[in-house]
């Protein structure tokens, strides 16, 4: 695994390769890999000739009460973990080369529909980040392909949706959550959690899948469901943030004729803010 640092570097590595005619795949992170993370590289490598990861801790995609200074960055560890799964690059840019002009000066990318809702509308400028970094990564690397887990289900839209608004010719693939044997999506933020909130942390999971149960079953109240759910996290000692029935593609408040939903939920549980979400086909109604 080679490691650079420096965009031009990156660059000159990746020409040779696409002169070689190889195909280019990019998982985007910002480090203190998981499994979750080491997945999206395994699924590059089966989808490209060369895969690149990056590792860049995004201020623009914090706001100014997140946890950006202590947000863990553990650099040789996770290059430790990336060569051990065969990946054949790693980007880890400073700040200075990924912003030269200082933040509040560069240009910025919006997807105004999908950014303000959910997530968007606790976390304000996040979307505005992810949107610009990933379009910046885009540029930097070039990819063929890129790969993003679906435990971020709005950001994976908002991938999708900047991709297609600003032609970027990249296949963005998303990819299933990879889960702790007791159902907690795998997050860097899980390490907030004290051992006792780890006992508690699945029981998001748990709220998830109670309510697609009732959905599966055909129950259409949708206010009713994420009621109950809102109650049961609270019960268990979380402080939550949303618990939203929602159509799959889109995020839209879903019509009753609607079979392709998602539901997403964000709870706090002490210091932790931790998200997931779940796919469900709702039967058509009669
Ligand atoms: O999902 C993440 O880790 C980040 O939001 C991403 C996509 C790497 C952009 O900084």
């Amino acid at each position: 695994m080679q490691t650079v640092h420096r965009i031009a570097e990156l660059r000159a590595l990746l020409a040779g390769r696409r002169q070689a005619g190889e195909r280019i795949a990019l998982a985007p992170t910002m480090g203190n890999l998981h499994r979750g993370h080491l997945q999206l590289v395994e699924v590059a490598k089966t989808l490209a000739d060369c895969s690149v990861a990056s590792i860049f801790v995004n201020p623009m995609q914090f706001g100014p009460k997140d946890d950006f200074n202590s947000y863990p960055r553990t650099l040789e560890a996770d290059s430790r973990q990336l060569a051990a799964v065969g990946l054949d690059l790693l980007f880890a840019p400073p700040v200075a080369e990924v912003y030269p002009q200082g933040m509040d000066n560069t240009t910025r990318v919006e997807v105004p529909e999908l950014s303000h809702i959910l997530c968007g509308a606790s976390r304000p400028v996040h979307f505005a980040g992810v949107a610009t970094v990933v379009s910046k990564l885009f540029n930097m690397v070039q990819p063929d392909v890129a790969l993003f887990g679906e435990k971020d289900w709005q950001q994976l839209l908002v991938i999708h949706r900047l991709t297609a608004d600003l032609n970027f010719p990249v296949e963005v693939v998303g990819v299933p959550t990879v889960r702790e044997a007791d159902g907690l999506a795998m997050s860097s933020r899980n390490g907030y959690l004290s051992a006792a909130e780890r006992t508690l942390a699945p029981t998001l999971y748990a709220t998830l899948q109670t309510a697609a149960a009732r959905l599966q079953a055909g129950e259409r109240d949708y206010a009713a469901i994420q009621r109950d759910a809102c109650a049961a996290l609270e019960q268990a000692g979380f402080r939550p943030d949303y618990f939203e029935i929602r159509r799959a593609d889109d995020l839209a408040p879903p019509e009753e004729r609607d079979t392709e939903l998602r539901i997403l939920a964000a709870a706090w549980l002490g210091k932790a803010r931790l998200i997931d979400n779940c796919p469900v086909k709702a039967p058509a109604p009669v």
